[in-house]
This record gives C-alpha cells, sequence and structure tokens, in this order.
C-alpha cells in the first residue's frame, strides 16, 4: 500500500556509516554519516538536520548523541559527534532534515552501526595454527541474547559453528600487508549458540599469507549480565581436514573421503586431533575490514559443452569472470576429477593455459562415492577464466555438471552506461567485466595468471570508470592505507601495494596511484577525511620524486613508463610529467585542507617542473614533445605542463598525429590512453575521440572484440601465447570514464565535489542517436539521458536533493533555436524565459545553451 506524501520534504534514505550500510565492527572513533534526503519538489535543499543516535532500537532517545537542529546544507561526511564510542556495542541512529522553507522531513528509518575491537587490548584471542581445521567446545548455561565473533586468519579461513559456516564472505581476510595489518571480521552470531554444548572451528587455508594461522574471539552476553568469551588459544585442537592442497593460483585439491562429518558440531570425537600451536604469530595490527566482502554473486551458465578428445570435456561459459567452477557428479569413491581453468582454446578446442604463466589454475575433487551424487566448489582459490576443462569424470558430464560461480568483492553497481551504437555498449559490457572481475579485496591486474597484485598504475587508471560503475568508497578508503602501510621512509611507495616483496620504488606513474587515488576520493566523494590523513603521504611521495629530479626538474628514474604502447614513450618525459603531476595534486590538497604556504611552495614547484620539462622536451619548430608520440604530447596537455599559447600548436601536432600518421588510430599505452579521449574532448574534438573509441581494427577497443574479447585485454595486439597477455586487465578499461563524462556528459565539479555541483555537457557526436548515464552519488541519483533526430533534441537530466547543476543543451546547429522543459518554453529568441521550477537561469555558450538548475528532474526539448 502506497501511502501517499504530502507535498514537501520525504523522510531521508540511503544511510551509511563510513560508506557501508548498518555496519558490524567498526574501528573508527568518530565514523561518519550519510544520507540522502528525498523532497517532491524541485530546487529542495537541506538547510538543518538532527541526527539522532542511541543504544536503544528505536534511535528516539538519542541518548548517545543528539545534535540537535543543526544548519547545514551537508548530507555527507558528518562527523559522529556524541559520547565515546565503546568496544563492541550497537549503536542506532536516524536523521531528519529540514528544507529550504523550513519544512521538517519525517524522520528516516533507523539504520545501526556497530563497533568491533577500538582497542588493541580488546584482543584476548591467540592466534592458532596447525592443521587446516581447527575446533573446540564450550557449555553455555543459557542461549545468548547477544553474541558476536571477532574473526581472522593470516591465511583465508572460513568460521563454522554447530554445525555450518557463518556468513557468506569467501576468501577473507583481505589482503593486506599482512606484518604491519591483518584485517577481521564481526559476524552476529546469536541466533547460532544455543544453551548446552556448542561448537566452534576454523578452516584455514594458505591464501596471500601461508601462514594458515587463526585468531577468534567470540563475545557473548547470557540474560542476566553474565558474558562468557570463547577465544582460540592452545587448548584448541587441529588435524588436518579434506583439503590435501590449496593454493590461490594453482587451485585446490580436496579429497572428500577425508572430511571431517560432524568436526564442527557438539560431541565430535576429536580423541584423534592434536593440540594447536602458537609459534610466531602473525606480527600486523588488528583492524576492521571496513569494505563490502568478497561474495559468490552470481552463478554462470556454461553455453556449450564440446569433447575435443577422449575423456576430455570443455566448457565455454561464454565469459571471462573471476571464481570457480561447482561440479556435480556421481561415481565411485576414489574417482578424482581435475577441473582446469583458462581464458582460451586451441583451434582443436583444447584448452590454452600458456598465457596463465606458472598458475596451474586447476582444482581436483576426489569423490567419497556418494550414491546420490556430490557438489563440490572449492574453498581457497579463485581463477580466472572462460573456459573449463574436466578430466577423470566418472561417466559422460552434462552441460549441468558444471556452474560458474562469478566472485568478488561485492561492491553495489552504482552506474550505468548505455548508448545508441552496440559497439559502445559491448566495450562499456568488457569494461564492467573487467574491473568487476579485478576486484578481490584490492584493485588486482589481472585475474588468472601467477599474479593478481595490487599493480598500483592499473589502480589508478581503472579508478575512475570503477568509481563510476559501482561504490568504490570503502574499498579505496582500505586500499589506500594499504599503500600508506607500505610507505618507506624515503617517501616512496611500492609499484604493487601490498608490497609483499623487497623495498623498491614504484616507477614514478605508478607511486602517482597514491596522489590520484586520494584526488579521486575528493573528487567523487568529496572525500577530506582522506585527504587529511593522506596529505602527510602523498607530500612525502612527492618530495621522493623531487630526490629523483635533476637541476632542471627532470626525473630520468624509471621502470615502465608508458607501458604496453603502440608506440613508445620516452621514460623520462613520462616520469617527469607524472613527478609534475604529483606535485600538482599535493598543492590542489594544500588549498583543500586550508594549507595555504604549503599550496603556494607546491605549486610553484610544479611550475618550475613544468618550466624544466618545456626546455627539456619541446621541440618548438615543431610543436611537439620528445619523440611526438601521442602520450608525449598528451601528458603535457592534460596535465596542464604545456604553456597556454602553445596548447593550440602542441594540439595540432598530436590530432594530426591520431588523423593522418595512424589513420585515426591511437599508438598509446596505459597511461597515454587514460587521457587522450578526455583530453580531445576538453578541446573541441569529441568527434575524433568517438573515431577513437569506436575503431574496430588495430589497435583498438572495437579489434579486442572482433576478436571475440568478452573483458579487456591487457595488449592492444592479439598474443595468446606463454608472454605477458592476459585477456583480462583493466587498465584500458580506462576509457569507461569517458563514456559517462564526455558521451553521457556527467561530471563532478572540483570546487565542489561528490557531485554537490554537477555540470552536464553531452557530447552529441557523429552518428550517435542517443546516449544515457546514471549515477548513484553519494548525494543521490544523478542522471542524464539525450536523444536526437535531425531538428530536434531531448536532454533528460536529475539532479539529486541539495545539489545544483549547469546543464548544456547542445542545439546542434539549430537556427532560431527554442528549448521547452516539460513543455515550457525556457529558451526563446536568444534569451531565457524564467518560470520553470528550478531553473534560474540560462546563457548561450558556443553551440550550446546552459542552464543553472537546482534539484529535480527536467526534460529540455530544443528545435526550431
Ligand atoms: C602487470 C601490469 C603492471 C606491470 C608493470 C605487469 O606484469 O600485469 O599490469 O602494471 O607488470 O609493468
Amino acid at each position: 500500500m502506497a501511502c501517499v506524501a504530502s507535498a514537501g520534504p520525504l523522510a531521508p534514505g540511503g544511510l551509511r556509516c563510513e560508506y557501508l550500510v548498518s555496519p558490524l565492527g567498526i574501528d573508527v572513533t568518530s565514523p561518519r554519516l550519510f544520507w540522502v534526503p528525498a523532497h517532491t519538489e524541485r530546487a529542495a535543499r537541506q538547510t538543518a538536520y538532527q541526527v539522532l543516535v542511541s543504544t536503544s532500537a528505536d534511535a528516539a532517545a538519542g541518548d548517545v548523541w543528539d545534535s540537535g537542529k543543526v544548519a547545514s546544507g551537508s548530507t555527507v561526511q558528518i562527523l559522529y559527534a556524541g559520547k565515546a564510542l565503546e568496544s563492541g556495542r550497537t549503536y542506532y541512529w536516524k536523521v531528519r532534515y529540514w528544507d529550504q522553507q523550513d519544512q521538517a522531513s519525517p524522520y528516516s528509518p533507523t539504520a545501526r552501526f556497530e563497533t568491533g575491537m577500538l582497542s588493541s587490548t580488546d584482543w584476548k584471542a591467540q592466534w592458532v595454527r596447525g592443521g587446516n581445521v581447527v575446533r573446540k567446545e564450550f557449555d553455555l548455561v543459557a542461549a545468548p541474547v547477544r553474541a558476536r565473533a571477532y574473526v581472522t586468519g593470516a591465511g583465508y579461513y572460513e568460521l563454522h559453528v554447530n554445525g555450518g559456516k557463518i556468513g557468506d564472505h569467501v576468501l577473507d581476510p583481505a589482503f593486506t600487508e599482512y606484518d604491519k595489518r591483518i584485517l577481521y571480521v564481526t559476524y552476529d552470531i546469536t541466533g547460532r549458540l544455543r544453551a548446552g554444548r556448542n561448537a566452534v572451528g576454523l578452516m584455514l587455508g594458505e591464501g596471500w599469507f601461508h601462514a594458515r594461522a587463526g585468531l577468534l574471539q567470540i563475545e557473548i552476553d547470557l540474560p542476566g549480565g553474565a558474558h562468557v568469551r570463547v577465544a582460540t588459544d592452545s587448548s584448541w585442537k587441529t588435524t588436518k581436514g579434506p583439503i590435501l592442497a590449496d593454493s590461490i593460483y594453482n587451485g585446490e585439491t580436496y579429497d572428500a573421503r577425508r572430511e571431517l562429518p560432524g568436526w564442527d558440531r557438539p560431541g565430535y570425537d576429536e580423541s584423534a586431533w592434536k593440540p594447536v600451536s602458537l609459534d610466531n604469530p602473525p606480527r600486523g595490527v588488528l583492524s576492521a575490514q571496513m569494505m563490502p566482502p568478497i561474495r559468490v554473486v552470481a552463478d554462470i551458465v556454461p553455453r556449450k559443452l564440446t569433447s575435443p578428445g577422449p575423456g576430455i570435456y570443455v566448457y565455454d561459459m561464454g565469459q571471462n569472470f573471476s571464481g570457480w567452477t561447482r561440479l556435480r557428479v556421481k561415481g565411485p569413491a576414489g574417482a578424482r576429477v581435475t577441473i582446469r581453468h583458462a581464458e582460451l582454446i586451441y583451434d582443436d578446442g583444447t584448452l590454452n593455459t600458456e598465457n596463465l604463466r606458472s598458475a596451474r589454475a586447476a582444482d581436483t575433487y576426489i569423490l567419497r562415492g556418494d550414491p546420490e551424487g556430490e557438489v563440490y566448489e572449492p574453498h581457497f582459490t579463485y581463477h580466472g577464466f572462460r573456459y573449463v576443462e574436466l578430466t577423470g569424470f566418472p561417466g559422460t558430464p552434462q552441460l549441468e555438471s558444471v556452474t560458474g560461480r562469478e566472485v568478488h568483492t561485492d561492491v553495489k553497481t552504482t552506474g550505468g552506461f548505455a548508448a545508441s551504437k552496440p559497439l559502445l555498449d559491448q566495450i562499456q559490457h568488457n569494461i564492467v567485466w573487467g574491473v568487476k572481475s579485478n576486484l578481490h579485496s584490492i584493485p588486482t591486474d589481472c585475474n588468472q595468471r601467477d599474479e593478481r597484485r595490487g599493480w598500483m598504475a592499473d589502480a589508478h587508471l581503472a579508478a575512475e570508470t570503477a568509481m563510476l560503475n559501482f561504490d568504490m568508497a570503502a574499498f579505496y578508503t582500505t586500499f589506500l592505507r594499504d599503500i600508506h602501510d607500505d610507505q618507506d621512509d624515503d617517501g616512496s611507495v611500492p609499484d604493487f601495494a601490498p608490497r609483499q616483496d623487497p623495498k623498491a620504488p614504484a616507477d614514478p606513474a605508478w607511486g602517482s596511484a597514491y596522489p590520484l587515488l586520494v584526488e579521486y576520493m575528493y573528487q567523487q566523494y568529496g572525500d577530506r577525511r582522506i585527504v587529511e590523513q593522506h596529505f602527510e603521504g602523498i607530500r612525502r611521495w612527492a618530495e621522493f620524486l623531487r630526490t629523483k629530479a635533476d637541476a632542471g626538474g627532470i626525473v630520468s628514474f624509471m621502470k615502465y613508463g608508458d607501458w604496453v604502447p603502440v608506440q613508445p614513450t620516452p621514460g623520462d618525459l613520462v616520469s617527469t610529467a607524472y613527478y609534475y603531476l604529483s606535485l600538482d595534486i599535493v598543492a590542489k590538497m594544500a588549498g583543500v585542507l586550508g594549507k595555504s604556504a604549503e599550496a603556494g611552495q607546491y605549486r610553484q614547484m610544479a611550475d618550475g617542473v613544468a618550466a624544466g620539462f618545456q626546455k627539456r622536451f619541446y621541440h618548438a619548430d615543431s610543436h611537439w614533445y620528445a619523440n611526438g608520440s601521442q602520450t608525449s604530447d598528451t601528458l603535457p596537455l592534460f596535465f596542464g605542463i604545456t604553456p597556454e599559447d602553445e596548447r593550440d600548436k602542441v594540439l595540432n601536432s598530436l590530432r594530426d598525429d591520431v588523423v593522418y600518421f595512424h589513420n585515426t588510430h591511437l599508438t598509446t599505452g596505459i597511461l597515454g590512453t587514460k587521457y587522450l579521449l578526455p583530453l580531445l574532448t576538453q578541446t573541441g574534438r569529441a568527434d575524433l575521440a568517438y573515431d577513437l573509441a569506436t575503431q574496430t581494427t588495430y589497435p583498438s577497443w572495437g579489434y579486442m572484440i572482433e576478436k571475440g574479447a568478452t573483458t579487456i585485454w591487457e595488449l592492444w595486439q592479439e598474443v595468446t601465447g606463454p608472454s605477458m597477455n592476459s585477456h583480462n586487465h583493466p587498465m584500458f578499461g580506462s576509457v569507461g570514464a569517458w563514456f559517462y563524462t564526455a558521451l553521457a556528459g556527467i561530471n563532478t565539479d572540483w570546487q565542489r565535489p561528490g557531485y554537490e555541483h554537477i555540470r552536464i555537457e553531452p557530447e552529441m557526436v557523429r552518428d550517435l542517436e542517443f546516449a544515457s548515464g546514471s549515477l548513484d552519488t553519494i548525494r543521490g541519483r544523478v542522471s542524464s539521458t539525450w536523444q536526437r533526430t535531425p531538428g530536434h533534441t531531448r536532454l533528460e537530466v536529475t539532479v539529486p536533493v541539495g545539489s545544483t547543476a549547469e546543464i548544456h543543451l547542445p542545439t546542434l546547429r539549430i537556427q532560431d533555436v527554442t528549448v521547452e522543459e516539460s513543455g515550457r518554453p525556457v529558451w526563446k529568441e536568444g534569451a531565457f524565459v524564467p518560470g520553470a521550477p528550478g531553473l534560474t537561469g540560462a546563457r548561450r555558450a558556443g553551440p550550446s545553451i546552459v542552464f543553472e538548475a537546482s534539484s529535480g528532474t527536467y526534460v529540455f526539448e530544443a528545435h526550431e
């Protein structure tokens, strides 16, 4: 039953704490709150809010925090300012707001956040290791009123209580620099414990940490106020379970004959088990894992089953993805089925695993011989694949014998893009699959071979695309802390985080992920706390680069440069450009924090580097940089190194290079590619950017698709041998950001970030007749959808409550254009016609009319 809302402010929704929906076990002492106000009318905004936080479930008491009526338009990044939070408590909160007419909204629904271990002294558990299962039984005099499990592993773990796995996370904990930090997860297990005997256990896997160690602390409140703690210690018992071997890269071997029925239930006979060992506990500090977990997010049904040889069965899953295979099989005990995974097949239909390098990507299941049949899926590994091969299968497998299980960090989809050009939709598809399959608690470079590292350039190149398609705020918050944890005394950061390798400073373009991710977090989410927390870190990174610069500001230190290009670019140009960029971001962030002395100092340093760059790399006679590669010209133009009076000349060289020397193809590697299309667009050649985006011959995204790609390749070239050629690498997916910012035309404003002020500027180019983008931003839904036919343009835009927008409506050479908004004239005879609610003005800017709008949904139509 819908209740008929009266006009005015509606209850805020989308309540979040530290970017998470009702999180359990956070360990920040002043968490930030977020909400999205709703309103029935346009031009709505919040003018004041009231937050109530309580330890009782309706939040109404506000006994922990009653903010009172706070005069503020802010709906995001609101700092909790109540009583000091205590460990292991549940806090309930709600919020209401007052609109522009000082009308109060109803209160929001109640949300929660719960604290974990706020102090390291809260931890009483000891790290235990042994085989790959550990267990303990204990008694409770009554069923608990509240029970929480705080758990982690140095290596993967599964927590089991009274006969079943707890929670739906897989491959926990997140990959971190485990000597520095290990992340724990909090579970509510109240309903899983009972009066009498209980059993808890952990399955332990190698994971990234290879320690097979577990840490568990359960805090139980009983009726009447008694408290019981159960924690891993020397009294726990261990044995070897059915997992004979597990490795992220190589796969899992599971012998179902060795299963331990009832091991996680009370009353199990553990007399053959041994005491656990407490040796060598991991050294990292324990922090709450405050990001979406890795989960099985979907099932993938195979498209095709073939048998390229006797006893060899190959499934085509139709899509390259991350995860594993679930097997259904019936057969004799001891039968051994091997499940191999690959991105590619040979012409004869057999698996091509050459590009996995040393990763075996094979799971082996040994049957227990259940006459009812058996179902297996691995626990502590994952693969990147499109094809699955079964060998050793007893009998003949059917299509249904295999299901793909898609596994990655379960970030919420927050963006959507579509266009009238099918190729663009297919590229968008490949990008989205490429990005999500490379979110495995860190942004990985690839999902299949013996690598899957948090390579830093790959991370920053894909970040904007990821942020426009998914809710990445908590994910990158964690990754930035990983980078910070890995920063060396000299200010350098590693090429990939977690580092896990001997110390070596990153290539300048790789380490610049540090300032770039800070900047993106600020732009997309208005996250000032990130800027505060990492300002010193990014400043030290810039200072590290300074130690690598010569007197002219040139940094020759490089390792990879514009990686995997068609035409190489000199490494010193790339390194110096990223040195400039790092200084530039430090200067900007100093400005954000009001550190004007540092802002000035780093701006000056950046200017000095720009001058040195110009002197060293610019050919004033021919108007290009260094060897004239597209990346050589793109980086200084896009980063703002090129002096104003030279820009047009360099742009001409760049366009000539694209159009005449390369027949409208790009030659850029991963770095140049990120900036080339946005640069062309910002400088009035969106049509040329579009030509590049929609190319179908080598090198282009369309070429990959012509060759059957379902994700984005690591290389522009089609390579399938044993060399470096992943078929699922997110970095060239950087073009995905351009789809939103240029074709749908949705842009945030650096001065009022997090979509507080929005610029809608769609590029209606070439044969494109329609494009649509929508984003669930931190402030609510922003969308832009346009269509055009000769002589007619339609643009529908949504601006969230509290935000403002400038909306650029291209008039597409329509003479004497008239614009209507929802049927009412708003532009006529060259002038703004006031009166439409929410529109405050309009002006002509070149070929467009620019409307000033506040919140609401607007439908503009332009015609003669
Ligand atoms: C990775 C890249 C990474 C590069 C560094 C490769 O092996 O897969 O994407 O950025 O090494 O050059």
